[in-house]
C-alpha cells in the first residue's frame, strides 16, 4: 500500500509504481495470456491473466490505494465491473438505485438481473425519511450516484450509508462523476465503489474499462472469486493506458473544474437557459452536502434551453464541442440524454425522474474556456427561433 498523505501523489506513486525487476518507472505491459509454471504448483505468482496479470494488477493497488480501500479489481467496462459487483446478490433480492442513474445501470437490473429474480426500485437517496421507507426486508443493496447521472442530483453518502446500514444493506456508489480525487465514498461509510474509468480516470476518451473498490476482506474474497469465474477482466494494455491516464488525473481535473464553474455561471445567467444543474452553483439543489463530502461541484453541467430555442440547431451549430456519448476526456462533448444515455429508461419513467427531452448535458473539457464559451454562445445564437 502507497497511500500518500496528498492525493495528487498517491495518483503517481500510489500501488506498484515501479517495476521491481528493472526499476522501469512506468509499469510494463505484461502482454501474456498466461506464465509457465516451474513444475506442479510451483507458480511464480501468476498463472493465467484472467486470474491475474501484472500490468492490471498494478493498476488494481492504484484505484486501491486512491480510495482508501481494502482491494481494488480492473474490468472492461463500468458496466461489467458493475456486474461483477451485482453478481454478489441472490435470487429474491432487491436494490435501490437513485432517481436518476446511468441509463445502463438501470437497464442492467431492468432488463438482465431481472432474468435472476434481482429487482429494483428507483429510490429517493435525497431525502432520509422517504428513503428509509423504502428499504423493504428484500431490499440488500443501494446503488447510489453523487452528483447522479444526468440532473446532478447530490445525495448525503454519509447520511444514506448509516441509514443502509441499519438495515444491513450493501452500500455501493458510483463515483464516476467525481474520481478519487474529488471524493472518497468509502471515506463516506459505502461499502463499495464503482467508475467507469472511460471516463475522467483514463481522461482521453481512447479506452472503455471499469473499476470496483471493496472496503473489506470479505467482499475482496467474494468480487476476486466473481471477476475470476465471470471474467470480465481489464486487458494489460487498457490497464496501462489507465495507469497513464490516472497520474495526470489531478491536473486535468482542476482544469476541467475551473472551466465547468465558469460555464455553468455563464448560463445561470444566460437570457437563453431555462435550467441549470451543476453542485457547485450556490443555487444547486445539493450545493452545501457537496461541498461537505466533495472537494468541488465536479465538470458535468446539464441544462435546458427556453422553448424558442431549438436544441437539433444547437447540437448541429456546435464547431468546437463534440455532440457524442461519454464524458471526461479532455475534450468538451455534449450529450442528450432522453435520445442517448438514458433512451434506455422509458419514456414515462424519464418524465417523472425530471429527464426532459430538453436536456442538455455537457461534459467540460480542457480547452481554453473562452475557445469554449465561443462555441456555446453561437451555437445558441444560431438556435434562436426567430
Ligand atoms: C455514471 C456512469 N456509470 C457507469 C457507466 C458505464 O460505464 P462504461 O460505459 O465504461 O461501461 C457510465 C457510462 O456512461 C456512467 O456515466
Amino acid at each position: 500500500m502507497s497511500n500518500y498523505k496528498n492525493t495528487e501523489t498517491t495518483l503517481i506513486h500510489g500501488g506498484i509504481s515501479i517495476d521491481e525487476r528493472t526499476g522501469a518507472v512506468n509499469i510494463p505491459i505484461y502482454q501474456t495470456s498466461t506464465y509457465k509454471q516451474d513444475g506442479l504448483g510451483k507458480m511464480r505468482g501468476y498463472e493465467y491473466s484472467r486470474t491475474g496479470n501484472p500490468t492490471r494488477e498494478a493498476l488494481e493497488a492504484l484505484i486501491r490505494d486512491l480510495e482508501g480501500g481494502v482491494a481494488g479489481f480492473a474490468f472492461g467496462s463500468g458496466m461489467a465491473a458493475l456486474t461483477a459487483v451485482l453478481s454478489l446478490l441472490h435470487s429474491g433480492d432487491r436494490v435501490l438505485i437513485s432517481s436518476n442513474v446511468y441509463g445502463g445501470t438501470f437497464r442492467l437490473l431492468s432488463k438482465v438481473f431481472d432474468h435472476f429474480n434481482i429487482t429494483y426500485t428507483i429510490a429517493d437517496t435525497t431525502d432520509l425519511a422517504v428513503y428509509e421507507s423504502q428499504i423493504s426486508s428484500d431490499v440488500k443493496a443501494v446503488i447510489i450516484e453523487s452528483p447522479a447521472n444526468p440532473l446532478m442530483t447530490v445525495t448525503d453518502i454519509k447520511a444514506v450509508a448509516e441509514v443502509s446500514h441499519k438495515h444491513g444493506l450493501l452500500v455501493i456508489v458510483d463515483n464516476t462523476f467525481m474520481t478519487p480525487y474529488l471524493q472518497k465514498p468509502l471515506e463516506l461509510g459505502a461499502d463499495i465503489v464503482v467508475h467507469s474509468a472511460t471516463k475522467y480516470l483514463g481522461g482521453h476518451s481512447d479506452v472503455v474499462s471499469g473499476l470496483a473498490v471493496v472496503n473489506s476482506k470479505e467482499l475482496a474474497e467474494k468480487i476476486a472469486f466473481i471477476q475470476n469465474s465471470t471474467g470480465g477482466v481489464l486487458g494489460p494494455f487498457d490497464s496501462f493506458l489507465l495507469i497513464r491516464g490516472i497520474k495526470t488525473l489531478a491536473v486535468r481535473m482542476d482544469r476541467h473544474v475551473e472551466n465547468a464553474e465558469k460555464i455553468a455561471k455563464l448560463l445561470e445567467n444566460h437570457k437563453a437557459v431555462k435550467s441549470v444543474y451543476y453542485p457547485g452553483l450556490e443555487s444547486s439543489q445539493g450545493y452545501e452536502i457537496n461541498r461537505r463530502q466533495a472537494k468541488n461541484g465536479g465538470a458535468m453541467i446539464s441544462f435546458e434551453l427556453h422553448e424558442n430555442y431549438d436544441i437539433n440547431t444547437f447540437f448541429e451549430s456546435l464547431e468546437l464541442v463534440s455532440l457524442a456519448e461519454s464524458l471526461g476526456g479532455v475534450e468538451s462533448l455534449v450529450c442528450h440524454p432522453s435520445s442517448m444515455t438514458h433512451a434506455s429508461i422509458p419514456a414515462d419513467i424519464r418524465k417523472k425522474v425530471g429527464i426532459t427531452d430538453g436536456l442538455i448535458r455537457l461534459s467540460v473539457g480542457i480547452e481554453n474556456i473562452e475557445d469554449i464559451i465561443a462555441d456555446i454562445e453561437q451555437a445558441i445564437a444560431k438556435s434562436e427561433r426567430k
